[in-house]
């Protein structure tokens, strides 16, 4: 049972389905993307406790699987207890749903460098920790994802609207934020890490990215760090996700400065910018989350070369969604995209993305970008 049914649940389910799973796709809207290639599909409330448990106990899945954030996680708890298997462990799935839990468990119990950081449940508590921490900094919701509710605060002036803000954006009624220091990267990375119930913890080749407004635009692979940082982050990746236990694909995020590797978020499950792995990789990010759940082999994780996504955003609000340009932008060699078939749009909703693949990283970023800029969005 998959709990989010986005994109990245559709490919998710496309892996299920290849190897003769059952896929139970349950999502909060109908036709989600993975409804679309599942067995069937549910559609509730994944922060209802009631209606998670009439969903379980209808279906009675082997495994509970989470593809987003905003699910009653206490929910997954009971879940696990009854014998189900949450991946990648219920405790894993509450420790990641807020920022403060997975940044203390990082910072504070396993002592991971991290940016300094500090919470205020009110404007004041706000201005205090903004003034300890110094300028610029980032100011996030304790709960939410995709940027929402996000800023940067260049002084003491900006504060206040920081504060409305993120309260604006946190989901449900939480008036908790963390208060970051403005980490100047040099390049920001996700490095997939998978962690099998009887075999070590393996990993993918780390993947640069590029984000705007909180959400990504681009990502490549490999990302071109030193092996010495990939080795840190390596490190860093395996401490935390030991930590959290259980099975299945980690995306763990990373900001690489000059001098240092700093641990940033994780997401215990398929990471986004893991969409590259679509062309760049022998088995996909979903194809290696399936096999560590399901406990098969995973004998070799191989780099096909420099490949590059690119996403393919809305620009309009519509609830009959056509595309062209699609010919266009496959007639390239190396080229592929994947249109995720969301029933409806909004301006910046992620649509689609166009991969490729070339003989270096710059080329293919340019050729995924390309090909997504081909691609728009008209009424069907
Ligand atoms: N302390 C920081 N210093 C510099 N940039 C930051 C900092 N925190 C966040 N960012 C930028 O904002 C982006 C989104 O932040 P973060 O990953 O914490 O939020 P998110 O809402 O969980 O995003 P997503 O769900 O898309 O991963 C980061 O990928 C990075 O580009
Ligand atoms: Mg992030």
């Amino acid at each position: 049972m998959l709990l989010g049914s986005g994109e990245l649940g559709k490919e998710f389910v496309i892996a299920a389905q290849r190897l003769g799973n059952f896929v139970i796709a349950v999502d909060r809207y109908a036709n989600a993307p993975a409804m679309q290639v599942a067995d069937c599909s549910e559609v509730i409330s994944m922060l209802s406790a009631d209606d998670l448990e009439t969903v379980v106990s209808k279906h009675q899945p082997d495994f509970i699987i989470p593809e987003i954030e905003a699910i009653r996680t206490e929910k997954l708890l009971e879940f696990e207890q009854r014998g189900i298997t949450v991946i990648p462990t219920a405790a894993a799935t509450n420790y990641t749903m807020n920022r403060d839990r997975i940044r203390e468990l990082a910072h504070q119990e396993l002592g991971v460098r991290t940016a300094k950081y500090g919470y205020a449940t009110n404007l004041e508590e706000l201005v205090a920790i903004s003034d300890e921490i110094g300028f610029p900094n980032v100011v996030k919701p304790v709960m939410s994802s995709s940027g929402k509710g996000q800023s940067v605060v260049k002084d003491k002036s900006e504060v206040e609207t920081a504060w409305k803000y993120a309260i604006a954006g946190s989901r449900g009624d939480s008036q908790k934020v963390i208060v970051e220091e403005y980490i100047n990267f040099e390049i920001e990375i996700t490095l997939l890490t998978i962690k099998q119930w009887n075999a070590p913890t393996i990993f993918c080749s780390p993947i640069g990215h590029r984000q705007e407004r909180g959400d990504y635009q681009e990502s490549w692979q490999p990302a071109g760090i030193s092996p010495e940082k990939t080795s840190e982050a390596q490190e860093i990746a395996k401490k935390v996700t030991d930590a959290l236990g259980g099975a299945g694909i980690f995306g763990v995020e990373f900001f690489i400065t000059k001098d240092e590797v700093i641990f940033s978020e994780l997401s215990p499950r398929p990471h986004d910018t893991g969409m590259v792995t679509l062309i760049s990789q022998n088995l996909n990010e979903f194809e290696l989350h399936l096999r560590a759940i399901l406990g098969l082999p995973i004998p070799y994780i191989e780099q096909l070369g420099a490949s590059a996504s690119a996403v393919i955003l809305a620009s309009e609000k519509s609830d009959s969604v056509a595309f062209v340009g699609v010919a266009d932008a496959l007639s390239e060699k190396n080229v592929d995209i994947r249109l995720f078939g969301k029933p409806n749009s909004h301006p910046y909703r992620r649509m689609g993305v166009a991969l490729a693949k070339a003989n270096n990283v710059e080329e293919a970023r340019d050729m995924a970008t390309t090909a997504a800029s081909k691609i728009k969005l008209v009424e069907g």
